[in-house]
């Protein structure tokens, strides 16, 4: 399924692309029914201009009309030349929910679900496919090791074309990974680790290339820093960042400030992908107005770059077709709609992706943790005592209002935000398991659960602060300076 294509034809009509189409469209995204459609009133037209045998134009409309029909039952909108679908087909993700309909999009989350996004109907929303036992499975298989908690538990719940990206590594080919992080503050918070741990886990397992993209133009962009400011938080991340163990030999950082001027390669990458998308599409997927700065229009394209590994040819020695895979939150999934829609038309593969479950803000599942929030969240800079005292204060409990109820019905451990920090955190399956069924039961009391918590978290953040302060500017210099990593291309 082409990725906006997919969006609409699931919101408007409900309905899955192999229901609807005959023989042979069944496996046609909108992109490539609008393309074949395209060329086919291209050779009516030269059929007609040649004054070809009438039969032969005959054929010819007749394939064209058969075409019209099914591009209508796909997309549910007339074929109109000049209009691709997704520039017709204003994506109903990045608007206003609907009734009932959870928010999600790279800015805000939110659901008036107490626990959290329905993300089963946001992977329909979003035409991606669910990650379900039988791809766990397999990476078990093709890497030879334990599933990482995050895909044991589900927390990375969704893809596109990781089938093919095992494919890949089965013929002893390469892949890279991709992921990154904006700037926008001198401190990460917990949420902010779920995707670096999950991509760490990847290069170790796969041990391929990764690169980190820190979109310092986009937070100049989008908040009210200075570029100084926005470059100087590049740094201090960066180190977070390189703090979760990441192998200096097989990882690239680079701040978009510094490399898009560095990288004629990136840059031509970038305006590739700025020529074949429209205002009229980025309006559609990421909801920009009138009044935003022509900069937020321009800058999906940079967010694509990295996913093509012609723009890094002193990793990838000037090669246009290694496959990349990006690790990341759903949040950022209409980024990567828009470079899959794109990639084939500039002669790219389209990139994987592997979307992960939000980390909760401690009130509640209803929105995700988030930095402008400070105390919504836990941040990576974090004292012991702070932690034990925002879970401890503001942690959403599942509990029962007395101990006699509690003991008697038990808690709720879907709604427990402590319960759902566990469950990305505590990495014993038994252990977890056994605090959800003593909990559920009333054994457990909301206390002794955030007690567990407590912890969990203020070891593994210590520890983290710990090895941030062995990153020196040195060793952050290193990781961003352009350069051949461990591989042959
Ligand atoms: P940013 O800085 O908002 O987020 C960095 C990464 O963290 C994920 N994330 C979360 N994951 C789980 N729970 C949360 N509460 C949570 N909050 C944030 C995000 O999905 C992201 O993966 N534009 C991007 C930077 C970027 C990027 C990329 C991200 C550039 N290229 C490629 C991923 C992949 C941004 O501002 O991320």
């Amino acid at each position: 399924m082409t990725d906006t294509g997919a969006t609409y034809t699931c919101v408007l009509t409900k309905l899955k692309m192999t229901d609807c189409l005959g023989d042979g469209a069944g496996d046609m995204t909108p992109m490539d029914l609008y393309e074949k459609l395209t060329s086919q009133g291209d050779t009516v037209r030269t059929l007609k201009t040649e004054k070809a045998a009438k039969a032969d134009i005959d054929a010819a409309v007749q394939l064209l009309l058969k075409l019209k029909v099914d591009y209508k039952q796909v997309t549910g909108q007339d074929y109109k030349t000049g209009c691709p679908p997704s520039e017709c087909a204003v994506s109903q993700d990045n608007g206003p929910a609907a009734d009932g309909e959870d928010m999600v999009d790279p800015w805000n989350v939110s659901t008036t679900n107490a626990k959290g996004v329905d993300y089963d109907k946001l992977i329909v929303r979003f035409g991606s496919s669910k990650i379900d036992q039988e791809l766990v499975d397999r990476i078990e298989r093709v890497s030879g090791q334990k599933a990482h908690r995050f895909l044991r538990r589900g927390i990375f719940f969704s893809h596109r074309d990781m089938h093919q990206v095992l494919d890949t590594y089965e013929k002893n080919k390469s892949f890279y990974l991709y992921t990154g992080r904006g700037p926008s503050s001198d401190a990460l918070h917990m949420g902010h680790l779920i995707p670096f741990i999950f991509t760490k886990w990847l290069q170790d397992t796969f041990d391929i290339p990764l690169v980190i993209q820190l979109t310092d133009d986009e937070k100049y962009l989008w908040k009210d820093l200075s570029l100084e400011d926005c470059h100087r938080y590049t740094m201090e991340n960066a180190k977070d960042i390189i703090a979760c163990g990441f192998d200096i030999n097989k990882t690239f950082i680079f701040s978009d400030l510094d490399y898009m001027g560095a990288s004629p390669d990136f840059y031509r990458n970038v305006v590739k992908v700025q020529k074949h998308v429209t205002f009229n599409q980025v309006k559609g997927i990421f909801g920009f107005g009138d009044s935003d700065c022509i900069g937020k229009i321009a800058f999906p394209a940079i967010q694509a770059a990295p996913s093509f590994s012609s723009s890094f040819p002193q990793i990838f020695k000037g090669r246009k077709d290694v496959q990349c895979l990006i690790p990341c939150a759903i949040d950022q999934d209409p980024y990567f709609r828009m470079t899959r829609d794109v990639a084939p038309r500039i002669g790219y593969p389209k990139p994987a992706l592997l979307h992960s479950t939000f980390f909760p803000a401690l009130q509640g599942a209803q929105t995700k943790m988030s930095a402008s929030d400070a105390n919504s969240s836990i941040f990576l800079t974090d004292t012991p005592k702070q932690i034990k005292n925002k879970v401890n204060k503001h942690a959403f409990s599942g509990g029962k209002d007395t101990v006699e109820e509690h003991r008697k019905y038990g808690g709720n451990p879907d709604v427990d935000v402590s319960f759902m920090y566990l469950t990305f955190f505590l990495e014993d399956d038994e252990q977890l398991e056994k605090i959800r069924q003593d909990y559920a039961s009333g054994a457990l009391l909301t206390g002794e659960l955030k007690k567990r918590l407590i912890e969990t978290l203020q070891p593994m953040i210590t520890s983290h602060q710990e090895r941030r302060k062995q990153v020196t500017e040195e060793t952050v210099k290193q990781f961003m300076t352009p350069r051949p990593l461990n591989y042959s291309f």
